[in-house]
């Protein structure tokens, strides 16, 4: 049977990181809707969709550190080696959201390419979610391992 020692202080620490998740649907909400504007062409919230995406990118920034950190993401590889490769693969797409989000930033002119840049914040966003329900899929089935042999509940 599998057994996690530090499951109790690991599942804590789980729950701050998901804590930080619903921060960043917030802003992931706000960014849909200024690339909706985008979208239609309508470009008089450039400078708050600039600012916006500035604070959305600090936070991803600093939570995808807080993952990477060992006290997270490294004690998961340590308790189980079978959740090195997922975890590995996680980190890799940080590197790629990252870069992706700093060319976000970059983009200049909002008001002169609006479908453009809304074109690529919706493309960012998806693979931001998609990323992220990898990554819950991933720690669901570290938490639930070993569940299977425990007795049934009558
Ligand atoms: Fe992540
Ligand atoms: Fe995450």
């Amino acid at each position: 049977m599998t057994t996690h020692a530090g499951l109790p202080d690991l599942f804590g620490r789980a729950t701050v990181v998901m804590g930080g998740h619903a921060g960043l649907r917030e802003g992931m909400q706000l960014l849909r809707g200024y690339s909706a504007s985008f979208r239609e062409e309508v470009t008089d919230s450039a400078d708050s969709a600039k600012a916006c995406l500035e604070a959305f990118g600090e936070r991803v920034s600093a939570h995808f550190a807080a993952e990477e950190g060992p006290d997270y993401f490294g004690t998961f590889a340590d308790e189980s080696l079978s959740l090195l490769q997922g975890i590995t693969q996680l980190k890799l797409e940080h590197t790629e959201l990252s870069r992706l989000l700093a060319a976000l930033r970059d983009f200049q002119d909002i008001e002169l390419r609006p479908v453009e840049f809304s074109r690529a914040l919706d493309a960012f966003l998806e693979s931001f979610v998609a990323h992220e329900r990898r990554e819950h899929a991933l720690l669901q089935d570290f938490f639930t391992a070993g569940d299977s042999e425990l007795p049934a509940q009558r």
